[in-house]
């Protein structure tokens, strides 16, 4: 379990399905964070997911569900994927529930994904693309040192709309020098 200060990024559990359902089902939720044209997912499908990662067939990510520490609720999910090969670059994916944005637990969830992307995961930059209208997304990854890298013109098409989308990126030493500090790695030697 990663413990923030005011949420935990923790493993899913099969009784999370139900929460992972109804929000990758949530039209407003998923205009911002969806991958494909629709919003629609089966719990079938999410439980033949869930199967494949407790089997360890898919290693190129890592999903977590975020938990509100007050509330001890689960809150939204997020993950660490590396998909080029070869790559020290990992890429960002993350969605709240609405009645839990714009209270800065978006910010510590990036803080936190990030540090496990260099401590843990020892990778040389972080990456996220998101919509050009994502104000929240775009602000809290720049709380985190991110950088915007590039825009991709009228790449998005979701209901009868282009939308622009914009890439961000932080290096490992841009991150240690907004922390402070070099980033530690497993068993606390600097690096
Ligand atoms: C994007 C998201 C993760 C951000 O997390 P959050 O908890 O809502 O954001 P925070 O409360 O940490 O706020 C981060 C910054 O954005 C600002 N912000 C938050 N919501 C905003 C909004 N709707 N419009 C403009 N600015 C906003 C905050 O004021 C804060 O900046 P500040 O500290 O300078 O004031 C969350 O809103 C979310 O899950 N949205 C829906 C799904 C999504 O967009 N996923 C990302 C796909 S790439």
């Amino acid at each position: 379990m990663i413990q923030g200060r005011r949420v935990q990024l923790r493993a899913i559990e099969k009784e999370d399905l139900g929460f992972m359902h109804r929000i990758q089902n949530d039209e407003e939720v998923m205009s911002w964070a969806r991958f494909r044209p629709d919003h629609m997912v089966s719990l079938e499908a999410l439980e033949k997911e869930y199967d494949s990662e407790l089997k360890g067939e898919n290693t190129l990510r890592r999903t977590f569900v975020v938990v509100d520490r007050k509330s001890g609720k689960a809150v939204g999910w997020c993950s660490l994927r590396w998909w080029r090969p070869f790559a020290t670059t990992a890429d960002f994916g993350i969605a709240l529930d609405r009645g839990f944005r714009g209270r800065g637990l978006g910010t510590e969830v990036l803080e936190l994904l990030t540090r496990l992307a260099f401590e843990q995961y020892n990778m040389h930059k972080v990456e996220l693309f998101t919509r050009s209208d994502n104000k929240a997304m775009i602000r809290a990854a720049e709380k985190n040192a991110f950088k915007v890298e590039g825009r991709a013109r009228e790449s998005l098409y979701f209901d009868g709309e282009y939308t622009d989308g914009l890439a961000l990126g932080v290096l490992r030493r841009e991150f240690e020098r907004l922390k402070g500090g070099a980033i530690k790695v497993r068993g606390g030697e600097k690096v």
